[in-house]
C-alpha cells in the first residue's frame, strides 16, 4: 500500500489536461497518465487497460474508480473476504481519493448475488430528505425553480446519507471478514497521505471557488487558497478519525453519536442552511428490496428499483429492442443507433412520468416491465426515421397514473464498484454523493451530499402533481444502474457507470455491447458512446452523425465521462474498466 502511495507521488509530475465540460469530467488521456508506474499486479491491470484487453482471473475480481481502493478491495480478497468485505475497504478508500464521486457523505444502492442460495437481491442506502422537507423547498421566492448550483452549494441539498448504514448491512448480511481490519488501508492513507491524482486535482481545479465557501472544505482541498495540484501530498486526518470511530463501532454514532451531531451542524452553519435535524439521522434506515428483473433473449437483467429508475429504464430499452434482430444489425448499421435512441427515449418518457420513490408514489413496475406492453411500444420504432415525437406510454397499474412529466437535473458524478468474490458471491453497487463534491459543505473529514437536487425542483405542472416531488422522509429518483445479469440463474455478467441519468443508457449500451456483439468487458465498456435521452444524440465519435441527423435526430459531439466497471464470468472472470476514468480490474 505504502509502496502503491509513494510511486504514485513520483509518478504525478505532469499537468492533467483537463476537459472544461461538465461537473465531473476529465479528459481521458489523465487516467493513463495515473498509472505510469504502477507496480506489481496493478501495473498489469494498467497495461491491459491500456491495451484494450480485458484483466483475467479465476478466483476473484475488484472493479472500481482508483488503484489505490482496487488494491485494498483485492487484499481482503485475496485474504478471503467476501464480495461485501471487499466493498466496505474499497468505499472506505473511494471516499478519501475520489472524494469528489461517492463517500459517506453520500448515498448507494447495492445488488448482491448470493452464491449459496442462487438470489439476487438489492439494498438501498439513498438519501432521504429530512422530515422538514416540503414540496416547495426548490422553488425560490418568485416560485420559479432555484437555479441549479443556488439549490447544490450549502446545506439545502444535503438529504441524511445512506453510505455508512449500507456498508455496514452489507457486511451484517454477507460479510465474513473482522468489520475494523476493513478500515485499515483508508486510515493509514487518511493519516498519513497519498498523492492527488489528474482526475482529483482537475476536479477540485475545477469547483475551487465553490469549495472555498465552506470552511473545511477550503482547507482540504484549497489550503491557503491554492487549489491541490496533481500529484501532491493530501492528507486528511478528520476523515481517518471518523474511520477510526466506524471501524471501532460500527455506523451508530453516524446516525446518533458525535458524526450525526458534527453533520448536522455543518449543514445549520452552511452558507444556505439546510433542515437535516438529528431525528432525521437517528431515523436513517437502508431497506432491502426486490431486484427489479427484465428478460431480455432469454437473460435476467437485475438491478436496482425504485427509488432508481436504473432497473427499469436500462429493463425498457433492452425489452424495446428484444423483438429487433441487434446481433444480425450490428454496431456498424445506422438503423442499430435509430433504434436505441428512439428505445432510450421512450424509457426516458415513461421514467420522468412515472418513476419516483415508491414508498410515497404507487410506481407500476410490472406493467413498466410487461411484454405486451413494451411490444405495443416497440412498434413505434418500426420506421426509417426518428420518432418526431415521444410521449409516455400507458402501462398496466392497479392505480390512477395522472402525473406530470418531470424536468431531469441529473449531473454527471457518482463512481462504481463491481466486486466477484472466491466464494462465488457478486457485487454491484454504484456510489454517490450526486453532483461533483456535493453540496461542497464538509463534516467530520467527508462531503455531504446534494441528493435532494434529483428530486423534481417542481411539485406539479398545469396543477397535476410531479411524481418525483419533495416530501418528507422521501428518497430521489435516481438514475443509477448497479446490475447483475443472469443465464439460467448463474451471473453473466456484473455492471454499472456513474454519470447522471445517461447511466442508464451507458449500461444499456454496453450489455447490448457484451451479449449481442460478443465484445469482451473491456471492449463493451470503451465502445465510443452515442446515447439518446431526450432526443439529442450525445456522441462521442461523429461516426455515426451524419446517419443519425438524416434520421431526423439532433447530434452534439462531446465527451461523455462515463465510469463504466465490469466483470463478465465464463471459463475465467474478466473485468474491464472505462478508459476514461483512472479505474482499474484487479483479480487473481
Ligand atoms: N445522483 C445520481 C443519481 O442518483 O442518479
Amino acid at each position: 500500500m505504502r509502496t502503491l502511495a509513494l510511486a504514485l507521488t513520483l509518478a504525478l509530475g505532469m499537468t492533467p489536461a483537463l476537459a472544461q465540460e461538465t461537473a465531473d469530467s476529465v479528459a481521458p488521456e489523465t487516467a493513463t497518465a495515473l498509472g505510469s508506474t504502477l507496480a506489481g499486479p496493478l501495473a498489469a491491470s494498467q497495461a491491459a487497460k491500456d491495451a484494450g484487453q480485458p484483466v483475467a482471473a479465476d478466483d476473484w475480481m475488484v472493479v472500481a474508480a482508483h488503484p489505490l481502493a482496487v488494491e485494498a478491495g483485492g487484499r481482503v480478497l485475496a485474504e478471503g473476504g467476501t464480495a461485501a468485505d471487499a466493498m466496505v475497504a474499497v468505499q472506505a478508500v473511494l471516499g478519501l481519493v475520489e472524494p469528489q464521486s461517492s463517500g459517506l457523505g453520500g448515498g448507494a444502492f447495492l445488488v448482491w448475488y448470493d452464491a449459496k442460495s442462487g438470489e439476487v437481491t438489492t439494498l438501498d442506502g439513498r438519501e432521504t430528505a429530512p422530515l422538514a422537507a416540503t414540496p416547495q423547498m426548490l422553488l425560490g421566492e418568485d416560485g420559479q425553480p432555484l437555479g441549479f448550483f443556488d439549490a447544490v452549494i450549502g446545506g439545502l441539498s444535503v438529504g441524511v446519507p445512506g453510505t455508512p448504514m449500507l456498508m455496514q448491512e452489507a457486511h451484517r448480511s454477507w460479510g465474513r471478514a473482522n468489520w475494523p481490519g476493513l478500515f485499515a488501508e483508508a486510515i493509514t492513507l487518511a493519516e498519513e497521505g497519498f498523492p492527488v491524482s489528474p482526475r482529483m486535482a482537475a476536479s477540485v481545479q475545477r469547483d475551487a471557488e465553490r469549495l472555498s465557501i465552506d470552511p473545511q472544505a477550503a482547507q482540504q482541498f484549497v489550503p491557503g487558497g491554492a487549489p491541490l495540484q496533481a500529484g501532491d501530498h493530501y492528507e486528511n486526518p478528520a476523515y481517518g478519525a471518523t474511520l477510526r470511530t466506524l471501524a471501532a463501532e460500527g455506523a451508530a454514532p453516524f446516525y446518533t453519536g458525535d458524526i450525526a451531531r458534527q453533520i448536522v451542524d455543518a449543514v445549520e452553519n452552511a452558507a444556505r442552511p439546510g433542515l437535516l435535524a438529528p431525528i432525521d439521522l437517528a431515523l436513517y434506515r437502508v431497506k432491502e428490496r426486490p431486484a427489479v428483473c427484465a428478460d431480455y433473449r432469454g437473460y435476467d437483467v437485475c438491478g436496482m428499483g425504485p427509488p432508481s429508475s436504473g432497473a427499469l429504464a436500462v429493463g425498457q430499452i433492452l425489452g424495446l429492442l428484444s423483438p429487433f434482430d441487434m446481433t444480425g444489425l450490428g454496431p456498424d448499421d445506422p438503423h442499430t443507433w435509430r433504434l436505441i435512441g428512439d428505445a432510450t427515449r421512450l424509457a426516458f418518457a415513461d421514467r420522468g412520468r412515472y418513476v419516483a420513490d415508491s414508498d410515497y408514489v404507487p410506481v407500476p413496475v410490472e406493467g413498466m416491465l410487461e411484454r405486451s406492453y413494451l411490444n405495443n411500444r416497440s412498434e413505434l420504432l418500426r420506421r426509417d426515421t426518428a420518432l418526431p415525437k415521444v410521449t409516455p406510454g400507458t402501462p398496466e397499474f392497479d392505480h390512477a397514473l395522472n402525473w406530470a412529466d418531470d424536468a431531469d437535473f441529473a449531473r454527471p458524478a457518482t463512481s462504481h464498484i463491481t466486486i466477484a468474490d472466491a466464494h462465488g458471491n457478486v457485487l454491484s453497487m454504484t456510489t454517490t454523493i450526486e453532483n461533483a463534491f456535493g453540496s461542497r459543505v464538509m463534516a467530520a473529514g467527508f462531503l455531504l451530499n446534494n441528493e435532494l437536487t434529483d428530486f423534481s425542483f417542481r411539485s406539479h405542472r398545469d396543477g397535476v402533481p410531479v411524481a418525483n416531488r419533495v416530501e418528507p422522509g422521501k428518497r430521489p429518483r435516481s438514475s443509477m444502474a448497479p446490475t447483475i445479469v443472469l443465464d439460467n440463474g448463474a451471473p453473466v455478467l456484473a455492471i454499472g457507470s456513474p454519470g447522471g441519468s445517461r447511466i442508464i443508457p451507458y449500461v444499456a449500451n454496453a450489455i447490448i455491447a457484451h451479449l449481442d456483439w460478443g465484445m469482451d468487458v473491456q471492449q463493451a465498456v470503451s465502445l465510443p458512446h452515442r446515447v439518446n435521452r431526450f432526443g439529442t444524440y450525445d456522441m462521442e465519435d461523429e461516426a455515426m452523425a451524419a446517419e443519425m441527423q438524416a434520421f431526423g435526430f439532433e447530434v452534439k459531439t462531446r465527451s461523455l465521462n462515463s465510469g463504466l466497471h465490469a466483470i463478465s464470468f465464463g471459463d475465467r472472470l474478466q473485468g474491464g474498466a472505462d478508459p476514461r476514468r483512472e479505474g482499474l480490474a484487479l483479480g487473481e
